[in-house]
């Protein structure tokens, strides 16, 4: 019997397609052709390199062949480890953002600044009250700014920098921590401002004041410390601290897990 015929043909051999390798079924795609790559220049410390368009700041810098050791972190936007500075050709603006999440432009002049001297008092947060006085201690520099918004504009995370700070003027710990709760730590505020004020330590003050003395307790949070304290788990502690990675990784995909609900 003859092998059953395939609808498609094989190209430029239709006699070999039905009569010798009648099964084969043949998908025509488009053959990828190399489009090549738009290049852009940038100026790393001072030197031009053609770099893809396509990149970021830290994608450049490591296609330009430099190994980045300091100044990167997550790579995603979410450690504040690589603020840079850049100029773009005919303007006077100095831009900030994240090397890892900023694209790059043809004739940017670029810096990375893998860490920002900054201010940091040491304290203790027992000795403070969650209120105006702990930043009038603390960061006394606050009271100088002008209110010129450069923070603000400054921050990649798009936080309201400038208004976190006149919060913390007027001693509003709770307004603080808010508006700094997704500060990414890059100190790009902080090299722009007039005033030299150290914002995301300021921020960092107001989280701990809150988390000390205005966040709400939860009970149940104080009833197992309290449990754990009266030792109810010490027995279970030491079981747990005998086992081998093999039986804790056994014990922890075989707990019990609380249905979503919807
Ligand atoms: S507030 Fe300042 S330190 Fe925080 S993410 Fe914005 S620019 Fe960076
Ligand atoms: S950059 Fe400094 S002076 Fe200007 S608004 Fe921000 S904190 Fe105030
Ligand atoms: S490397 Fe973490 S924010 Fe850029």
């Amino acid at each position: 019997m003859k092998p059953k015929k395939t609808k498609k043909k094989i190209k430029n051999n239709p006699q070999l397609a039905t009569e010798v390798a009648p099964r084969v079924e043949v998908i025509e795609r488009e053959v990828p052709i190399a489009v090549p790559r738009k290049m852009v220049t940038v100026y790393i410390m001072g030197k031009a390199y053609k770099v893809p368009a396509e990149s970021t700041i830290m994608g450049a810098i490591e296609y330009a062949g430099y190994q980045i050791k300091r100044g990167a972190g997550c790579r995603e936007g979410f450690c504040g480890a690589c603020a840079t500075v850049y100029r773009l050709p005919g303007d006077f603006k100095i831009y900030t953002g994240l090397a890892c999440t900023t694209l790059v432009q043809d004739g940017m002049w670029l810096s990375q600044l893998p860490a920002i001297p900054a201010h940091k008092p040491v304290y203790d947060i027992e000795k403070l009250k969650p209120d105006i006085t702990a930043f009038q201690q603390l960061y006394p520099e606050i009271f100088r700014c002008v209110a010129c918004n450069t923070c603000t504009k400054a921050c990649p995370q798009n936080l309201q920098v400038m208004d976190y700070i006149q919060a913390a003027i007027r001693g509003d710990i709770e307004k603080v921590m808010d508006l700094s709760f997704d500060c990414l730590c890059c100190g790009l505020c902080s090299i722009r401002c007039p005033a030299e004020i150290v914002h995301y330590n300021v921020g960092i003050l107001a989280k701990r004041l809150y988390g000390r003395y205005l966040a709400p307790r939860s009970q149940e949070l104080e009833l197992r410390l309290q449990e754990i304290r009266s030792g109810k788990y010490d027995q279970e502690y030491k079981k747990l601290m005998k086992m081998s990675r093999e039986e804790l990784e056994k014990l922890y995909y075989a707990r019990d897990i609380e249905e979503e609900k919807e």
